[in-house]
């Protein structure tokens, strides 16, 4: 019974593990369809916006500076293409890239963008009525000044993804200087009609807050803010940032939300991630982590879900956070919609909370304290 009642809310295709997949096929076997995630949206901050509960994030699409050992092929692009559908299939339809994202901006190569823009129009051919949500981001880099050239990226980024307009542009870090031009330009974006709605990423609290009142002044609201949110990364609740979200109506939006891939259990002090990845979460960090992730995949067997599902849906259970993990194939992203449709209790939440304050919080990307 209660498995079925999961099923209702939730995704067909998203269960724990493949043996429970075919548990719930057994138990419930209606129509697709209504047994899709996509009745459970929400609206971004104050605008009209309404997305997934839950995103995806494409930073490893096309990308060889930090993701995929350095080397992009036709095989991760046939994986990451596999990741979108499924994600759509799923009833995920938020995705978030940036113009940063891939090798693509500076050496005209392959980027994130531009391979979301592929997989939407393909998907487009098959399924003409596809809704699909599309965030990207303005990289706040010191050479670019003034509200034009927030407008400048935005249009090549929409010439990347094929698009005339996407549903959330955000700065994406702010810059050293130059920030109240930037923020113009999100809001001519707006009335531009070039993009619904637009939101920050890794802004402090007093950074959001001008950001808000500034967008304001012209009618305008600001969406999200899009910071580094984890079971084991909670500086936002540390540094004013998830309160201030809260009290004026901007969604947080929760990137490396699987803390890397290191929340899913599958990464081992004998079997650590390889590439940056490893620098930070090291044999000995791991060895910490252990007994905050052996609580978690206790938890999640206790609801047949993975450990991936529980720490994903602790953070819905945050409420205002709109998790984007990153998926690089079809089975990470089946499985990031079984996050859903589901809730912890109140106790298990402070629990695992508790259990994450014995861990160190490894070091966030410095533009969240510019
Ligand atoms: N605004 C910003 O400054 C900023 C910064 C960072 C990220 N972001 C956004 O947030 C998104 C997510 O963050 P993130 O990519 O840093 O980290 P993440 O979502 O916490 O982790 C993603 C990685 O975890 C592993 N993984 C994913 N699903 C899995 C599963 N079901 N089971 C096991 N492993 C799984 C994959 O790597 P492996 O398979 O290689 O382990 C994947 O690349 C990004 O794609 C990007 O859109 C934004």
């Amino acid at each position: 019974m209660a498995m079925a009642m999961n099923v209702s809310s939730a995704c067909f295709c998203v269960s724990g593990n493949r043996r429970s997949v075919n548990r719930v096929r057994a138990v419930a076997s209606e129509d697709f369809a209504a047994s899709k995630i996509k009745e459970d949206k929400v609206r971004l901050g104050g605008s009209d916006l309404e997305v997934t509960r839950l995103g995806i994030g494409a930073w490893s699409w096309g990308d060889t500076s930090y993701w995929n050992n350095f080397e992009w092929d036709d095989g991760k692009m046939k994986a990451a293409k596999a990741a979108f559908d499924s994600s759509v299939d799923c009833g995920i339809t938020f995705f978030d890239t940036a113009e940063v994202y891939g090798s693509g901006l500076l050496f005209g190569a392959i980027n994130s963008e531009t391979l979301l823009g592929r997989f939407i129009d393909d998907r487009k051919l098959k399924d003409p009525e596809v809704e699909v949500a599309v965030a990207t981001k303005y990289a706040a880099l010191p050479w670019r000044l003034g509200r034009q050239s927030v407008l400048a990226a935005l249009k090549e980024s929409l010439d990347r993804l094929g698009l005339s307009s996407v549903e959330l542009y955000q700065l994406h870090w702010p810059g050293i200087w130059g920030n109240e031009g930037y923020i113009d330009g999100l809001g001519d974006a707006v009335e531009q009609g070039l993009v619904k709605a637009v939101g920050v990423s890794n802004y402090s609290e007093s950074r959001l807050r001008s950001a808000y009142e500034k967008l304001k002044k012209r009618g305008i609201p600001l969406a999200s803010n899009q910071v580094n949110y984890s079971l084991i990364y909670r500086t936002p609740e540390e540094n004013g940032v998830k309160a201030a979200c809260d009290e004026l109506g901007v969604t947080l939006i929760a990137y490396s939300p699987i803390a890397q891939g290191v929340l899913t259990g599958k990464y081992t002090p004998e079997n650590p991630p390889t590439g940056p990845r490893g620098q930070i979460y090291t044999p000995e960090y791991l060895t910490k982590l252990q007994p905050l992730l052996n609580r978690i995949k206790e938890v999640g067997q206790t609801y047949s879900r993975t450990p991936t599902q529980v720490v994903l849906n602790w953070l819905v259970a945050q409420e205002n956070v709109v998790p984007i993990p990153g998926a690089k194939n079809a089975e990470q992203a089946e499985e990031f919609a079984g996050a859903l449709g589901w809730r912890l209790t109140g106790d298990e939440i402070d629990e695992l909370r508790s259990l994450a304050l014995e861990v160190k919080p490894v070091i966030g990307f410095p533009v969240e304290k510019l």
